[in-house]
C-alpha cells in the first residue's frame, strides 16, 4: 500500500512511499483510508522523533474494506472515521472497532477526518469540566483544530465561552461566528470567575487561566502549543482566598483505552449536518503534506489541514 511515511530527509520529514499491508487481529477492522487530516501534536512532536519509514497518523476517514473477524463493528462497505497511536497516514489502517464510528452516507469524508483528536478531545475535555449550562468555560488556543470544537461545543452546551488567540483582531470575528461571547488576547482578563478551561497552549497562558478560576472550578491541560515551561508563583494555589478546591487534570485522548466509536459517531453526525464546523482551514492532495506540515508547526495555520488520498 501507499503511505506517508517518516524521512528525516524530506521536506517536512515526510514522503510518499510504500510500506507493507497492514494485518488486522480479529478485533480490528480493516478501513480503506479516503482522508485523514493532520494535528499539532503529529507535526511538532511525533514526526522528528519517529524512525525513518514508520507510518504515523491518528486521524482516518474511509470505508470498511474487511470487518473485524470477531463480529465487532461495522460491516464492509460502511463509512467510518478512525483514531489509533499510529497507521492513519496510510491506505490501509488496522484499526480496533473500539475506535471507529460510523459516518452519515454521502458525508464529506476529508471534513469527517478532523473529528478524531481535535474533535474528541473537545469532547472528552469539556466532558471533564462536568456540566456546561450557565457556566463560564474559557479554551485558550482557540482558533486551533481542538479549540474551534471546543467553543462550538461549550457554547452548543450552553456555557458563556470566552476564547483567547494571539491575534483577536486577526480572529475575533471567526471566534465569536463559532459561539465565543468574548474574545482576548490574555487568558488573564477572562476572570476571575471561570468555571471550566480547557487549555490548548501551556506555559504563561496555563498559569493566567488557573487564576482565572472560581471555587471548584477545573483547568483541563489538553495541550501545550506553546512549549513553554508552567511556573506556579508561591501562593497561587493556597486556597485561603475564598477560592477553594480548584484542579488543574492532565490529559490524553487515547489514554486509559476508554472507547471512543460512540463520541466520534455523535461528533461525525453533528460535523455532517452542518451543526459544528470542521474549521478546515487547508485541503489538499497527500503528495502536498508536507506544506501543509510546514504551515501548521509556524503557526501559520489556524484550524484543520485535510489531506486526500487520491
Ligand atoms: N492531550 C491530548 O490528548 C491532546 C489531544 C489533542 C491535542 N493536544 C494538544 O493540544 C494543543 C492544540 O492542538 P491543536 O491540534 O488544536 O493545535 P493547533 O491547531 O496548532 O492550534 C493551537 C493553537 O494554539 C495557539 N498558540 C498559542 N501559542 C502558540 C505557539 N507558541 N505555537 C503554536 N500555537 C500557539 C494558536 O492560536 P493563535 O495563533 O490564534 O494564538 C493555535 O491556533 C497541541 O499542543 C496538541 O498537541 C493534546
Amino acid at each position: 500500500m501507499r503511505a506517508l511515511l517518516v524521512d528525516p530527509s524530506a521536506p517536512a520529514g515526510l514522503r510518499l512511499g510504500t510500506a507493507p499491508d497492514p494485518e488486522p487481529a480479529a478485533h480490528q477492522a480493516l478501513v480503506r483510508v479516503t482522508a485523514t487530516s493532520l494535528n499539532h501534536g503529529e507535526v511538532t512532536l511525533l514526526v522528528p522523533g519517529a524512525e525513518p519509514g514508520a507510518v504515523l497518523g491518528w486521524d482516518a476517514a474511509g470505508y470498511v474494506e474487511r470487518a473485524a473477524a470477531d463480529g465487532s463493528g461495522p460491516a464492509a462497505g460502511t463509512p467510518v472515521v478512525t483514531v489509533g497511536e499510529a497507521g492513519g497516514w496510510a491506505e490501509l489502517r488496522a484499526v480496533d472497532t473500539a475506535l471507529l464510528g460510523a459516518v452519515p452516507e454521502g458525508a464529506d469524508l476529508g471534513v469527517i477526518s478532523t473529528v478524531p483528536v481535535a474533535g474528541a478531545s473537545a469532547l472528552r475535555a469539556l466532558h471533564r469540566l462536568g456540566p456546561l449550562l450557565g457556566r463560564r468555560v474559557l479554551v485558550t488556543g482557540a482558533t486551533g483544530g481542538v479549540g474551534r470544537y471546543a467553543v462550538q461545543l461549550a457554547r452548543q452546551g450552553g456555557a458563556y465561552v470566552v476564547a483567547t488567540t494571539g491575534d483577536p483582531d486577526a480572529h475575533g470575528e471567526l471566534l465569536r461566528g463559532l459561539g465565543a461571547h468574548e474574545v482576548l488576547a490574555d487568558p488573564a482578563d477572562a476572570g476571575p470567575d471561570v468555571d471550566g478551561v480547557v487549555d490548548l497552549v501551556g506555559g504563561r497562558q496555563l498559569v493566567a487561566a488557573y487564576e482565572t478560576l472560581a471555587a471548584g472550578g477545573t483547568l483541563v491541560s489538553v495541550g501545550h502549543a506553546g512549549g513553554d515551561d508552567e511556573h506556579f508563583a508561591h501562593g497561587v494555589l493556597y486556597g485561603d482566598l475564598g477560592r477553594h478546591d480548584r484542579s488543574v487534570v492532565s490529559f490524553f485522548l487515547l489514554g486509559g483505552g476508554a472507547p471512543l466509536g460512540r463520541d466520534l459517531a455523535w461528533l461525525a453526525g453533528r460535523v455532517a449536518s452542518g451543526a459544528l464546523d470542521a474549521g478546515v482551514a487547508w485541503r489538499g492532495p497527500w503528495t502536498e503534506a508536507a506544506e501543509a506540515a510546514e504551515a501548521l508547526r509556524g503557526r501559520r495555520l489556524h484550524g484543520k489541514a485535510v489531506l486526500d488520498l487520491a
